[in-house]
């Protein structure tokens, strides 16, 4: 069984989203394309995601050494097993798609907070004498992301951190096969505006064929 997980970092729905607009587009087309396919909506608004506190970090440090999870305090269990249920529903996942707006040349907090809780040591990376190796090598990700201006040339290129972001960290953790669309220049000229989101929802639905 294929299963997709659809990651949301945005505060609204789709009716006051252009990213979460064309996420929906190829959402629909995917499902239409894969009626077999499993795909879990993980909305970061609406999810609780410890984060790495010094609770958390020193909890990761007694378990390091060898004090078993039952031992940790009520507190720490409690969000060590929560982080350890995100990173295990993250690898069983054939599929990711993320979809954001770009806030302050970056996405919202809430993806860095995702993003701190799938990407764990001896889970989906691996130190060796090797080196380090991804060990989410198996899997696919599309990254939607709308930006009010154009970051993928021009004036504003050198300001596009979000994608390289993470496609560098999704990298890391081993995935290849990594997928774009830009719904950009949104806070242009409404006209621009309008053609754009129609190419990338063009984009989305041709790429809900083959994904
Ligand atoms: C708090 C905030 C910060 C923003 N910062 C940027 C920015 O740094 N660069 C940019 O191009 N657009 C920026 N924008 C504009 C949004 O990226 C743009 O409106 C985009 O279409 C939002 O996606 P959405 O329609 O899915 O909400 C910002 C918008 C907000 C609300």
């Amino acid at each position: 069984m294929t299963t997709v997980l659809y990651v949301t970092a945005h505060p609204f729905d789709k009716t006051a989203s252009r990213s979460l607009t064309v996420g929906d587009a190829f959402l629909e087309a995917y499902r239409k394309a894969n009626p077999e396919h499993t795909v879990t909506h993980v909305d970061l608004y609406h999810l609780d995601i410890p984060q790495l506190d010094a609770e958390v970090l020193t909890a990761w440090n007694q378990l390091k050494s060898s004090r078993p999870f039952e031992k940790l305090n009520q507190e720490s269990q409690r969000k060590v097993g929560r982080l350890n249920e995100l990173v295990e529903q993250f690898l069983a996942a054939d599929k990711v798609v993320i979809v954001n707006p770009v806030w302050n040349f970056l996405f919202p907090p809430v993806l860095k907070a995702y993003i701190d809780a799938i990407c764990i040591p001896g889970k989906t990376v691996k130190y060796g004498p090797e080196g380090i190796t991804g060990l989410a090598s198996d899997k696919k990700l599309l990254h939607i992301q709308s930006s009010g201006s154009v970051l993928s040339e021009g004036r504003w290129a050198s300001f596009e951190f979000s994608h390289r972001y993470l496609a560098a960290i999704f990298n890391y953790m081993g995935l290849n096969a990594i997928d774009f669309i830009y719904v950009e220049g949104t806070g242009g000229a409404p006209e621009q505006a309008a053609s754009n989101q129609k190419q990338s929802i063009r984009q989305a639905l041709a790429l809900a064929e083959r994904f």
